[in-house]
């Protein structure tokens, strides 16, 4: 692995950005979206119900207002869900939307209240591509998820470094003009690399090109918006090369195929049915 994924000019300067997490343009806009079945990505529908399904319970990391909880139960009414998110002004509103929820105020990467293998699917959804410390945060959903690992990552065909960018927060309203969270498109290679690093029993993958959001400074190319489940060994069991079967535009690095046991993209559909 690369001493450090950024070229020198990309390298992060800290976390002093996370200023970002109580701007109240989040609050307006998580109060009122993603909250319902027709607000999945298409490739987080890929996965979802699916997981639902076999969820007994949900660590939804990075869960704004919570309005994931009407999408995870709609597929799986008895699931058990907790929220966490760093933004105190969400989750503040998060408990007054849904008050019978749990909910916790904190950083992922530093979550350590909550016990080994917590919630059957821990779920990261478009928050990892703006955290500067996506490594140890992705080490730390891999500790807490029972079953699966469930998150989403923008990746780039062309670099084995990761490319720093950033995002205007605008989601509702104009942009203030100054407020703005990182936005990172990781290398695929040292991307897939960190996903085997983990040990984990199976990495699915799901995802296609699209352009960046408008708000989004730094890139001007198409960029692969992809999710991953990956899923973690039983407790007791032994470990074996993981099976790996991404449907994406990309192919899983030839200088990994030795070390897993790679099947077809076009096979996903056998192995997670379609909704
Ligand atoms: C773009 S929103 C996505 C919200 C929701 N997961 C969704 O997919 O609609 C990103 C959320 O992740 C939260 N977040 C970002 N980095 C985090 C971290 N390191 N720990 C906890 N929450 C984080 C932000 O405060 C924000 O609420």
């Amino acid at each position: 692995m690369a001493k450090s994924l950024f070229s020198p000019e990309e390298r992060p300067q800290g976390m002093s950005e996370l200023s970002w997490a109580e701007h109240p343009e989040l609050v307006r806009f998580y109060s009122q979206h993603r909250s319902r079945p027709e607000d999945l990505y298409p490739s987080e529908r890929r996965f979802l119900p699916w997981l639902a399904r076999q969820a007994t319970s949900v660590l939804d990391t990075g869960c704004a207002a919570g309005g994931f909880i009407h999408i995870w139960r709609f597929y799986h009414p008895n699931v058990e869900y907790t929220g966490i998110d760093i933004s105190s002004a969400l989750i503040e509103t998060a408990r007054r939307l849904h008050p019978n929820e749990l909910f916790f105020r904190a950083n992922v990467s530093e979550v350590t209240g909550l016990p080994d293998r917590y919630a059957s699917v821990v779920q990261a959804l478009s928050w990892l591509h703006w955290d500067l410390d996506y490594v140890k945060a992705i080490t730390q959903l891999w500790r807490l998820a029972d079953r699966y690992l469930f998150m989403d990552v923008r990746l780039s065909a062309r670099r084995n470094f990761n490319l720093r960018c950033r995002q205007k927060l605008a989601f509702v309203g104009p942009w203030d003009g100054e407020s703005m969270t990182p936005y990172l498109i990781l290398g695929w290679p040292p991307f897939a690399r960190l996903l085997l690093g983990l040990k984990p029993r199976t990495i699915l993958g799901y995802g296609y090109w699209g352009k960046p959001a408008e708000t989004v400074v730094g890139v001007d190319e198409e960029i692969c918006f992809a999710v991953f489940v990956l899923e973690k060994i039983g407790i007791g069991a032994n470990s074996r090369i993981p099976t790996v079967c991404v449907d994406l535009p990309l192919a899983w690095p030839a200088a990994l195929s030795g070390n897993v046991h790679l099947i077809p993209g076009s096979e996903l559909k056998a192995l997670v049915p379609l909704e």
